[in-house]
């Protein structure tokens, strides 16, 4: 029997539920969107496919592979930007909200894309980089060339200080300090990040609202959602004041002192009533600087967006330790706490999503396990995680297939911007160029931009041409058409996971209950739904993990190795458990 919204209000009212049972958290059929009942994928356009020989991947290369992407259960695509640009910052440097850019192909490529997507079931979703834009984009132009000019005050302009230094001593996020003077305008503006990615003035009421129009150009062309850039840099202090010098440069890093700042949230639920609050597209806010106590506020029902990344588990493995080392002295405890406290802030209210890479981040099997891991099983290890927990999955591409890490032998190999800025504040720092290199070899966003690997022939598959960036020497073993052939490769799991979500309502519909929360070698946890349990345990460390009976007493229907142990977790192993009478 089906019951209705008004009969389940009539019996909470008169007692016959309970409202605040611990199953709470579950989701019935209807309560949930299409955006939460699938998984993600992530594109990043220039490395993914080129059909041109150019050397960089274009929107037609996406088409032929739609297929690959839908066999590991998503159904929408996150593309980042695909706009005319510069390509300072590979995109994320707009000098045209509303047109792609010639190197990706023709507005008609892009209407073909969504239509042969739409065949399939997936949806596009645009990536609004709405902190700045590029410094060729006309508004800017046309800003920087006077101070009375009608667009005089869409961007952040101040005048030096009176010793003729910049106005104050912030840092931007890539390095450096975060103005460039302007000689044509006599004044300097402000940029969280590279100095052609001036930020736009959110105070002007006639910015917010011509960014709203562009991403409104998207919706009519029916895209499925947004994820939205930086997001928490748009609202800036009242007064520019000196920060604290963080470093040698006597500098103070920015984002400790614009990020999340109050006022914000007043612009984002205007952009929320203005563009997206009606409409069956989802939202995910990229919020560095929002913590999960902050979550009720930017997600859930009084909140702006539909999900945000929070980065509390990412920046862990990143801050231990030495910074130009690889970090080593996390514990598994630490993020498995950060996972739960956003799960728990969203629990009754919101959303998560789930993700462990992205374009930005080093491979997930180099960032969260220790040196020496076997790759293709600490890639099912994280994709058991990342497909069994609560909330969306995220997939960057190559994630599905275990792609890794890459070290080239040089500075100058290294295409993103940031990694420069990194390796120059390593130098000022007073490191080596040896060790100023290996910061670059773990941290560089690179590490996440060679291109994608679909086959053992030349460039992986992925151009006849020249690569834009050099493709990751391990191809020959890990690319998608070996693993495809392959039933135990790294894509092969990701293929049973995605169809184990479809089967099994507790990965979409359940709770979340962590499990052996002190354990430094397991991370385990529970999905309940109705009265069935799905019990997820995975071995995060090189070494054989006891696994208590409180976990395996259970049955044992999904496993990443073959064990006949039931009571030790080998290596890196993952097994899913149906937990029944508990
Ligand atoms: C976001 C993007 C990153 C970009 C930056 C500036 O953090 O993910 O790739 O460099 O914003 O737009």
């Amino acid at each position: 029997m089906k019951i209705s919204s008004k009969l389940l209000s009539a019996m909470l009212a008169a007692g016959l539920l309970c409202a605040a049972s611990p199953m709470a958290a579950q989701a019935a059929d209807n309560d949930l969107k299409w955006w939460q009942k699938t998984c993600v994928y992530q594109i990043y356009p220039k490395s993914f496919a080129d059909t041109t020989g150019s050397g960089v991947g274009d929107l037609r290369g996406i088409i032929e592979h739609l297929d690959h992407i839908k066999s590991i259960g998503c159904g929408a695509i996150w593309l980042t930007p695909v706009y005319p640009s510069p390509m300072v910052d590979n995109g994320y440097d707009i000098a045209n909200y509303t047109d792609i850019d010639p190197s990706y192909g023709t507005m008609a490529d892009f209407e073909n894309l969504a239509a042969e997507a739409k065949k399939r079931d997936i949806r596009l979703v645009m990536d609004l980089v709405f902190n700045h834009s590029s410094d060729k984009h006309e508004w800017f132009k046309e800003s920087q060339k006077s101070r009375t000019n009608p667009k005089a005050d869409w961007y952040i302009w101040r005048d030096a200080k009176e010793n003729g230094e910049p106005p104050t001593n912030w840092r931007s996020i890539f390095g450096g300090s975060a103005w460039s003077y302007s000689k044509e305008r006599g004044q300097y503006y402000l940029h969280t990040f590279a100095k052609e990615q001036p930020d736009l003035n959110w105070e002007n009421p006639e910015v917010r609202h011509a960014l709203y129009e562009a991403a409104r150009f998207w919706l009519d062309k029916g895209v499925g959602g947004f994820r939205i850039d930086a997001i928490t840099y748009i609202k800036k202090p009242a007064e520019f004041v000196d920060g604290k010098p963080d470093g040698e440069d006597g500098l103070s890093g920015i984002h400790g002192l614009t990020a999340n700042t109050p006022g914000i949230l007043d612009f984002l639920h205007e952009f929320k009533q203005e563009v997206f609050a009606n409409g069956d597209i989802f939202t995910v806010g990229e919020a560095n600087g929002v913590s999960p106590s902050d979550l009720p506020k930017w997600v859930g029902k009084d909140g702006v967006f539909d999900m945000v990344f929070e980065f509390s588990h990412m920046n862990l493995p990143l801050k231990k330790g030495e910074v130009w080392c690889r970090p080593t002295e996390w514990k598994l405890s630490e993020l498995k706490a950060a996972i739960t406290s956003s799960q728990k802030a969203t629990q009754d209210n919101g959303w998560c999503p789930v993700f462990f890479e992205n374009h930005d981040q080093p491979r997930a099997v180099n960032h969260f396990f220790p040196a020496g891991a076997d790759t293709k099983k600490a890639a099912k290890a994280i994709a058991a995680v990342l497909y069994t927990m609560r909330g969306t999955p995220f997939v960057y591409e190559g994630q599905e297939l275990g792609m890794t890490n890459v070290a080239f032998p040089s500075i100058d190999d290294y295409n993103d911007i940031s990694s420069h800025g990194q390796y120059k504040n390593a130098l000022t720092e007073g490191f080596s160029p040896q060790k100023a290199l290996d910061f670059v070899h773990f941290f560089s966003r690179d590490n996440a931009r060679t291109p994608m690997q679909w086959t053992n022939g030349a460039n992986a598959g992925f151009t006849t041409g020249k690569p834009w960036l050099p493709v990751n020497p391990n191809y020959p073993n890990v690319n998608a058409a070996l693993e495809s052939a392959d039933k135990n490769s790294v894509l092969s799991f990701y293929r049973d996971l995605g169809k184990l979500r479809r089967q099994r309502k507790e990965l979409v519909f359940g709770s979340y209950e962590e499990l052996l929360p002190a354990d430094e070698q397991i991370f385990a946890f529970a999905r309940r739904y109705q009265n069935k349990a799905l019990v997820t345990a995975v071995n995060f460390s090189l070494q054989p993990a006891p696994l208590p009976k409180s976990i395996y007493g259970g049955k044992l229907i999904f496993a990443s190795q073959k064990n006949s142990d039931q009571d030790t977790l080998l290596p890196l192993e993952a097994r899913v458990y149906e937990e029944t009478g508990r």
